[in-house]
């Protein structure tokens, strides 16, 4: 089996690439990846003698080179986004232009070619879920942030190209990743990288926002299983039913440190801030057999100890957006 795997210099992409060609020895990925915020080689380093492997960069929305690749693969498995939210507040024009329109490129390739193209979604679409029951793949789609309008818009497309052009499709939602190779502006490696800083931990709110978190080996190990045993035209939620407030990830690795809690700071709260996010993903553990195999605090140490022993590559990756965050500001 030939993979086009978009976006694949990312967090989940790359980790997914690795995981994806040690279980499968006969199959070769082709990783297209614009190198955008989030990307980084090095997560890929270890593949660098694998001839299953090869490298292309280039953009998701190129509809000639995403033409010519995915006429030339079996699956399109496309992780390629625009991933923060902050950065979506600030700016979405890049959000929209990646997520929905390089979707759409993808979209159409993969009609015209007649192939297996695997949508990576998010929770977010969802929106918030304080005071109401965990979200199923049924429930409404009510984004609150650009970031998460795109991804459903996507979600969408994807959804019309199957009932007006049967393409072929699968459309999975996860709720957050975290794990080694994180890019350092999302919560958990910011978090960990400041302590190590020796920097005041800042905290969107009053830190109760729950979040639902999964370690990123469960999230692709639930793609790859997807590939083979998901049915075309459905989506899947994906979760480890790990609901935890900000504060209290913040502190779990405070502990984890040795530091105290004093080390956090309470800034001003992020616009359209969800209270809570919260899936049910027992679809996909009925109809394909997938299971979260990892516990959450076990999970946040091995993470924690992959930045203490990896310092070489975050500290090229900071940011004065890691560094000295301010108080939620629109630009
Ligand atoms: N991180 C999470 O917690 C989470 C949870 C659920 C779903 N997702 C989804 O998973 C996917 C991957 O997320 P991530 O956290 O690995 O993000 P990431 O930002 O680490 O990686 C995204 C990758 O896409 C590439 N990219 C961006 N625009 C591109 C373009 N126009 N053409 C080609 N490549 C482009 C970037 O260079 C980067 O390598 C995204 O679609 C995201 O919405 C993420």
């Amino acid at each position: 089996m030939k993979l086009l795997v978009c976006g694949g210099a990312g967090f989940i992409g790359s980790t997914f690439i690795k995981n994806f060609l040690k279980n499968n020895l006969h199959d070769s990925i082709l990783n297209l990846d614009n190198l955008a915020i989030g990307s980084n080689l090095k997560n890929l380093e270890s593949l660098k003698n694998n001839s299953n492997y090869s490298f292309i960069k280039d953009d998701i929305k190129n509809q000639y080179t995403i033409n010519k690749l995915v006429k030339d693969s079996d699956v399109i498995v496309n992780f390629a986004a625009e991933s923060h939210v902050d950065r979506s507040i600030a700016n979405p024009k890049p959000f929209i232009d990646t997520n929905i329109l390089g979707t759409y490129s993808l979209l159409e390739a993969t009609r015209t070619y007649d192939k297996q193209f695997i949508h990576i979604s998010t929770d977010e679409i969802y929106g918030d879920a304080y005071g109401q029951s965990s979200f199923n793949e049924n429930s409404q789609i009510n984004p609150s942030n650009p970031y998460a309008a795109t991804k459903a818009a996507a979600d969408h497309l994807v959804a019309s190209y199957h009932k007006t052009y049967g393409i072929n499709c699968i459309t999975t939602r996860c709720t957050n990743n975290f794990g080694p190779n994180q890019f350092p502006e999302k919560l958990i490696p910011k978090t960990i990288i400041r302590i190590i800083k020796n920097l005041k931990i800042p905290l969107y709110g009053d830190g109760t926002q729950i979040r639902s978190w999964i370690y990123v080996y469960d999230h692709v190990h639930a793609i790859e299983s997807l590939i083979t045993k998901g049915t075309s035209g459905q989506v899947y939620n994906i979760t480890a039913y790990e609901e935890i407030t900000n504060k209290s990830i913040v502190e779990k690795i405070l502990d984890i440190l040795g530091k105290p809690y004093s080390m956090i700071e309470y800034v001003g709260d992020r616009p359209g801030h969800d209270k809570r996010y919260s899936i049910d993903s027992s679809k996909i553990e009925k109809e394909i057999g997938w299971k979260p195999k990892y516990k959450f605090d076990d999970a946040l140490k091995q993470t924690v100890e992959w930045y203490l022993q990896n310092k070489s590559w975050w500290d090229p990756l900071i940011d004065e957006n890691t560094l000295h965050p301010q108080p939620w500001t629109i630009k």
